[in-house]
């Protein structure tokens, strides 16, 4: 793709380089940006960590180049994550299985799983390939804060505590993996993201639960997450616009109604912005339009940068409208209910 950013195999071989020195490569997936170090370097990952600024109890993930490398890291690989690796891999989905011994438990927080992927992202395949042994990522935020989908946020976020950012362009599907977890007697969405479940379904053959969000203590799952400054709300769609599907989520419900809510903040002098595939109707002139997505595919692949957009412009609130829960619609209504559920105590 023309314009498109492209580190060559010399870029690719310093970026290995400094992954087997120790350091921490930022590097494009399909979903957001990795923040990488060497899975089985114990200092590395320590690092890694601190510069996440994240609980050491939380796990992450191992990126692999491609599925043959699963043996590397799971003890035993069920026949349904199986499936969903042929069917999924390369690709924005997680398999959480029972790991091998090797596994640090700096990775695995301890836990006696490991959540394995690999990514549909040509500059993350050729640094996994060139690197040759699995990479430990998340997302290249600090703890809490908004997912990076282009080099530039990386920078912005993280500056001079990662070694070197490989610029791959902007991502191509904007939320993070869904993470399927296979070490129970059946296969649970712990988290849903860039596979939608009704894929999962499909190539499982059978209904998937989504599991409860807060049973696992880990990051991505936690109610209060992927939060922008500016104070996020739930509202409701405006007329003539799909509505979320309050059963097909839960935690997404009608929301408030929007009109009111930005009545009610712009009186007291905040500066107020909106999010939706179709802007509600009737809202105050001095409401900030923030280009409303076309679909739900577009929703993912922007939603993170307009909540950073939120911050740039210096709104104070943003009113979200969260897209019918279906297909990768079902992954932003979770993040966008999650940036909503990070302000919900603030008393402003
Ligand atoms: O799309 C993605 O998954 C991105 C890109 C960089 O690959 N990564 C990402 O990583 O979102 P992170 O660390 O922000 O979120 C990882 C999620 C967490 O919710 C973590 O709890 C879960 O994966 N996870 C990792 N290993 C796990 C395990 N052994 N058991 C349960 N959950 C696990
Ligand atoms: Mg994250």
């Amino acid at each position: 793709m023309p314009g498109v950013p492209d580190p060559g195999p010399e870029e690719i071989a310093a970026a290995v380089a400094v992954l087997r020195r120790g350091g921490l490569v930022a590097f494009p997936t399909e979903t957001v940006y990795g923040l990488g170090a060497d899975a089985t370097d114990v200092d590395a990952l320590a690092r890694l960590y601190a510069v996440k600024g994240r609980p050491t109890d939380h796990p992450v993930i191992v990126h692999l180049a491609d599925a043959a490398a699963l043996a590397d890291w799971a003890a035993a690989v069920p026949d349904a994550a199986r499936r969903l690796a042929d069917a999924c891999w390369p690709g924005p989905l997680t398999l959480v299985l029972r790991r091998r011994d090797r596994v640090p438990d700096a990775v695995t927080g301890g836990r006696p799983t490991v959540g394995l992927r690999v990514p549909d992202q040509p500059v993350a395949l050729a640094l996994l390939r060139a690197f040759g042994g699995g990479i430990a990522a998340p997302s290249a935020n600090r703890f809490g804060r908004v997912s990076p989908t282009t080099a530039a946020d990386v920078r912005a976020d993280l500056g001079a505590d990662v070694d070197c950012v490989l610029d791959g362009g902007p991502c191509r599907v904007g939320v993070e993996s869904t993470i399927v977890d296979c070490t129970g007697p059946e296969p649970v969405i712990a988290r849903v993201g860039g596979v939608p479940r009704e894929r999962i379904e499909a190539v499982l053959g059978h209904p998937v639960s989504v599991q409860d969000r807060g049973a696992i203590a880990a990051p991505g799952t936690l109610p209060a997450h992927y939060a922008p400054r500016a104070r996020v709300h739930l509202v409701a769609a405006g007329p003539g616009a799909p509505a979320p599907d309050p059963g097909a989520f839960p935690g997404v419900g009608p929301g408030v109604d929007p009109v009111g809510l930005a009545h009610r903040l712009l009186g007291t002098g905040r500066r107020v912005g909106v999010l939706a595939l179709v802007v509600p109707a009737g809202l105050p002139d001095a409401v900030e339009i923030l280009a409303p997505p076309a679909d739900a595919d577009e929703y993912a692949r922007v939603v993170y940068a307009r909540l950073r957009e939120a911050d740039a412009r210096g709104l104070d609130d943003l009113l979200v409208v969260a897209p019918p829960a279906v297909g990768l619609g079902a992954a932003v209504a979770d993040r966008l209910t999650r940036a909503a559920a990070a302000g919900a105590d603030d008393p402003t």
